[in-house]
């Protein structure tokens, strides 16, 4: 079972220039994203790596189908995602949870954590008396303990880094078989990103959780990823287990990445 992206190709601003068109000229640099195969196995991590700007939150929303693509397709276990309407968009909504980059953006202000964590159980029709059990164990799968003190305060009252696990707590609510988490670490200092990056782990091998784990920074991706795609560009320009790529770079981005990240341990 996985979760795919075949050829996938995002344009963003709408048409090319009428003279590119007429004259044939490729835009470069016009694809956001640019012709990507991405697959994502259940009980696996991969890692997405790539400087800013690369497309990787892009790539992101499309294997959510939160956002259109220009050109390709996403299928999950060989169905086009596309198509999926009704029952079957709303079970794949289920499936495929995604944690948003920035969680003050994605975090409803007005809402208790208790509400936003819940929010998916109650659009998916889980009853209610079941539900504050399953956020209580959410918010504990996230360290966010004694669960408490924490279910009734405001995205404002939390700091960073507890807001960006409040925003897993409601991505992993619904006991998903995938999660694609973008960035879901960057705002969180090195104790509780080891952490974080554990129960990652931890649900992959007892969920057979897969995770799309987006990140700018190698050295947290090899810790826990199974295969790492390095994005340039719009291009995923090396992709391979997560051993290989760093130890036997073949593209000299990847290059460039190992060697602005002294901290990783190659051996
Ligand atoms: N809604 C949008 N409208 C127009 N251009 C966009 C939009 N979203 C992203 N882009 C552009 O698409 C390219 C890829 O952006 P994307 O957000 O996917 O990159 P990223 O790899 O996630 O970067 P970061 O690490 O900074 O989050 C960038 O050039 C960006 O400016
Ligand atoms: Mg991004």
């Amino acid at each position: 079972m996985s979760l795919v992206a075949e050829d996938v190709r995002v344009r963003y601003g709408g048409r090319r220039p009428l003279a590119d068109v007429l004259l044939r000229r490729p835009s470069p640099g016009s694809f956001a994203v640019d012709g990507v195969r991405l697959s994502l196995a259940k009980g696996s991590v991969v890692a997405l790596v790539g400087e800013s700007g690369s497309g990787k939150s892009t790539l992101a929303r499309c294997m959510a189908r939160v956002q259109d693509l220009t050109g390709g397709r996403v299928s999950v276990d060989g169905v086009d995602v596309a198509t999926l309407r009704g029952r079957d968009l709303k079970a794949f909504r289920r499936r495929v949870q995604m944690i948003f980059q920035d969680p003050y953006e994605s975090l409803s202000p007005r809402q208790r954590v208790r509400d936003i964590v819940a929010e998916g159980l109650a659009v998916h029709g889980v009853p209610r008396a079941e539900r504050e059990e399953r956020v209580r164990a959410a918010l504990t799968a996230v360290g966010l303990t004694p669960v408490e003190s924490f279910l009734d305060r405001r995205p404002f009252e939390l700091s960073g880094g507890q807001r960006q696990r409040v925003a897993i707590a409601g991505g992993l609510v619904l006991d998903p078989d995938y999660l694609i988490a973008d960035e879901p670490v960057s705002m969180l200092d090195v104790s509780v990103r080891a952490s974080v990056l554990k129960l990652l782990d931890d649900l992959r091998e007892s969920r057979e959780l897969g995770v799309l784990l987006i990140t700018h920074d190698l050295a947290t991706a090899v810790h826990v990823a199974d295969h790492v795609a390095v994005m340039h560009g719009g291009r995923i320009v090396e992709q391979g287990p997560a051993s290989q790529v760093t130890r036997e770079p073949a593209h000299p981005y990847t290059r460039a990445l190992l060697a602005a990240t002294p901290a990783l341990d190659r051996g």
